[in-house]
């Protein structure tokens, strides 16, 4: 073969896998843009309205019902909690103080254990108040009560910085 046909042989296939490599570059780049609605940080105003509105009113329900020992309503609270705890992880607020002062709080490991201590233990109480294991059920609601305090004490930002 001449040499200037493997040259333009060459020119062609370079540029089919240029194109290619653009192709599939454009397809890796279009996951993260593409990152799934669930998984996106909450603003202020939603992360308030899901701890107000979503996880404070589950918890007060689930108090109620269990005074009352209404197995079934308490445990639908507790499944409420336990449903909405995927989005405490989507907190977009940093870390207060210590070594890691201005992370992200949600990269950090308590937190990330406290949102899995959430997800288990109200579980873990809905499963005990259904059966009407009382004596379960309140040392798990005893445990949610903790981790709400625990996660609160080193990452709620004080009253007036809000
Ligand atoms: C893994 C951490 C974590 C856990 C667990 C957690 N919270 Fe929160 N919560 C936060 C953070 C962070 C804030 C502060 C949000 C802000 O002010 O930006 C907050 C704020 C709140 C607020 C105030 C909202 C506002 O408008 O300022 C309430 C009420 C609340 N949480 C209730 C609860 C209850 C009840 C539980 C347990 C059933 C709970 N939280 C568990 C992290 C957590």
């Amino acid at each position: 073969m001449p040499y200037r046909k493997i040259a333009v042989l060459f020119l062609a296939l370079g540029f089919a896998f240029g194109a290619a490599g653009m192709v599939a570059g454009q397809a890796k780049d279009e996951k993260p843009a593409d990152k799934k609605e669930d998984e996106k940080p909450l603003t202020k105003a939603e992360y308030d309205a899901l701890m107000e509105k979503e996880i404070q009113d589950a918890w007060n329900k689930l108090k109620i019902n269990d005074r009352k020992k209404m197995g079934e309503k308490a445990a639908e609270a507790a499944d409420v909690i336990a449903a909405a705890s995927a989005k405490v992880l989507r907190y977009d607020g940093k870390v207060l103080d210590g070594d890691n002062k201005g992370k992200l709080a949600r990269e950090q490991k308590d937190f990330k254990d406290w949102v899995d201590a959430l997800k288990k233990h109200a579980e873990e109480y809905a499963k005990h108040a259904r059966k009407g294991d009382w004596t379960k059920a309140a040392a798990s609601r005893e445990k949610i009560n903790e981790t709400c305090g625990a996660c609160h004490k080193v990452y709620e930002p004080p009253a007036e910085d809000k």
